[in-house]
């Protein structure tokens, strides 16, 4: 939810401090703040963007230092609330993401000890525990504080007088980078990446203790060793490269990740991974992921019924976590871009808890997801910027297609048609990208209402969902996916002149349906938009407008009909004038429940 970046070196601290909140902001940016240690601790924050905090801030001097980028969960977006927190003396700065479950309790019984708190976040009970077990190492006196603490954290640490970073993470994702007599820690990759590509991904219950020219790591009280890897995402992955936007840059750089994700498999006859479940070893499949990822695990349940024949189980993992749950001989998988979410880790415990195998999907490296399942696949999408989902969702797709068409059970013939349809979609993609002017126009028109519904049927149930989504979530407008069936059940009676409804019309048994709920759509006055194939003239016939996409196989049509409803959101968004990666009250990861 919150970024977080430390730096110790030979160089300045701050405008590095500053250069990787800003590529940390999609992680929380309601707030921020830094600490620099030279003398004694100097601690600058406020309730604005890093941009404007970089402007006001007058030059911190020291090598050392620590950074924060809120999405507030305890108190308000405010200059008292931002990170970092101090204790009582100032001497020990704390920068922290995730939330301390207990810290009531503990700022009571501090408060009681003498200790004065100044914000209303949970963080704060950090610094002053700190404080409390100091007796001269500050190592020691983290472990101690940590043990008091019922929660999730990712920290990090700087005391005054002490050149080191402490850094400690439970929950919540921490790495450190090594550089050339510097170092790092930080939330995420992209922060670091300006400056080092070698990293090194802290475990839970890891104390990390960074020095510019030393790492060490210590688990219950002893020192251990943890693998350093190497990032394949370049700088220029993570920086816009000339769009306005990083949410149109990775709109449009889907064909290229739709290859990247293929590519990596040679031919069906080898499964990306080993699956009982997908092998007949097992009875049903639950897929499991929240938001954008649970939408493409509801398109997996279509792909993989279809081409396996087996019973499947889509489920949000946030609701997941509260079922009281019986299915035996079940496969499971997770699907999370940032193998971050708080949700979906839950979800995966839970099921490894009573030997469920999962498989995680999954676009980062080294990710907690990723450690923790029993297989994982990597979506190769690169570094997903922008806050609303788009180019990991289609990485995600293609994964599932290929595990199903692995271990698919249709005939050869079909097998070989959908193989080159696959294999195609990039041109495909490509040409929807190629067809925005026409997606514009209707953006345009969009942007002027205030309700909007999306309407699928099938396997593009789901796309419904997910462009309801992507429009709601960067342009603010009320949006609603729904079952086109469904909508004469209760919805009708929000439909009229000022309700447009966008129908997704796929080429396979549910076209018919879905032209007798656009004509009952009609019939209540709504503008219509048809999102479907060229050459489907009946539809001309019907819709107010319609925005074409190329001919694919039905099974693949959620490819080219998001795409298509991506580039509407955006282009929606932009004619409203809204802060397009980062939407309001939103974070890219979200790693509270
Ligand atoms: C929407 C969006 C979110 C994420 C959701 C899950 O555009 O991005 O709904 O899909 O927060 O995140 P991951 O996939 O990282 O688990």
């Amino acid at each position: 939810m919150c970024g977080i970046i430390g730096y110790i070196g030979d160089k300045q601290a701050q405008p590095i401090l500053l250069s990787s909140l800003s590529r940390l902001e999609y992680r929380g940016y309601d707030s921020c703040g830094i600490a620099v240690s030279s003398s004694g601790i100097e601690v600058y924050k406020d309730a604005v963007r890093v941009a404007e905090l970089a402007k006001a801030l007058l030059q911190l001097d020291g090598t050392v230092g620590i950074g924060h980028t809120r999405w507030a969960t305890h108190g308000e977006p405010s200059q008292v609330n931002a990170h970092p927190h101090l204790d009582c003396n100032g001497n020990i700065a704390v920068v922290h993401n995730g939330i301390i479950n207990n810290f009531q309790r503990l700022k009571r019984q501090l408060i009681g000890e003498g200790h004065n708190f100044v914000s209303e976040t949970d963080t704060e009970v950090i610094p002053h525990l700190i404080e409390k077990h100091y007796d001269g190492n500050l190592e020691k006196a983290v472990e101690a504080a940590l043990r008091d603490v019922e929660g999730s954290y990712a920290i990090i640490v700087l005391m005054a007088g002490e050149p080191k970073l402490v850094a400690a993470r439970k929950d919540s994702p921490l790495i450190i980078g090594i550089g050339d007599r510097e170092n790092f820690v930080a939330s995420d990759v992209p922060a670091i990446l300006d400056y080092t590509d070698r990293v090194i991904y802290l475990e839970d219950g890891d104390i990390g203790v960074v020095t510019p020219d030393s790492i060490k790591i210590r688990r219950h009280g002893k020192e251990v060793q943890r693998e350093e890897h190497k990032i394949s995402w370049s700088v220029e992955d993570a920086q816009k490269g000339g769009y306005e936007h990083f949410m149109l840059k990775e709109i449009r750089e889907q064909p290229k990740v739709i290859r990247d994700t293929l590519g990596g498999w040679v031919s069906v006859a080898e499964p990306a991974v080993d699956l009982a479940v997908m092998r007949g070893g097992l009875e049903s499949m639950l897929i499991l992921a929240c938001g954008s990822s649970y939408h493409a695990a509801s398109i997996g349940k279509y792909i993989v019924e279809e081409l396996l024949s087996i019973p499947v189980r889509a489920e949000p993992a946030s609701e997941f976590n509260y079922f009281t749950w019986t299915l035996a001989k079940t496969g499971a998988i997770a699907i999370t871009q940032s193998g971050e979410t708080a949700d979906t880790l839950k979800a995966i415990r839970r099921l490894k808890g009573v030997g469920c195998p999962v498989l995680a999907i999954t676009n980062v490296v080294g990710s907690t997801a990723s450690r923790i399942a029993d297989q994982t696949i990597y979506t190769r999408a690169g570094p997903e910027i922008s806050v609303a989902a788009t180019k990991s969702f289609t990485a995600q797709l293609m994964v599932l297609y290929w595990l199903a068409l692995s271990y698919s059970k249709v005939d050869i013939r079909r097998l070989a048609d959908l193989i080159m349809g696959l294999r195609q979609l990039p041109g495909k993609v490509q040409q929807v990208l190629d067809n925005e002017d026409i997606i514009l126009e209707y953006a345009n028109y969009l942007s002027r209402y205030k309700d909007v519904f999306f309407i699928g049927r099938g396997i593009n149930f789901p796309v419904a969902l997910e462009g309801a989504l992507k429009l709601k979530e960067i342009s603010y407008i009320h949006a609603e996916g729904y079952a086109a069936g469904e909508l004469k059940h209760g919805p009708f009676a929000l439909l009229g002149s000022d309700t447009p409804v966008i129908a997704i019309v796929a080429q396979d048994n549910t076209r018919e349906p879905m032209l007798t709920n656009i004509r009952e759509v009609k019939a209540r006055g709504s503008p219509l938009i048809a999102v479907a194939e060229e050459g489907d003239e009946a539809i001309k016939e019907l819709a107010d407008s319609v925005i074409t996409v190329p001919r694919v196989d039905a099974l693949f049509s959620p490819v080219v009909n998001t795409v298509a409803l991506q580039l509407l959101a955006y282009y929606t968004a932009k004619y409203r004038g809204c802060p397009i990666d980062f939407p309001r009250n939103l974070a890219k990861s979200v790693t509270v429940e």
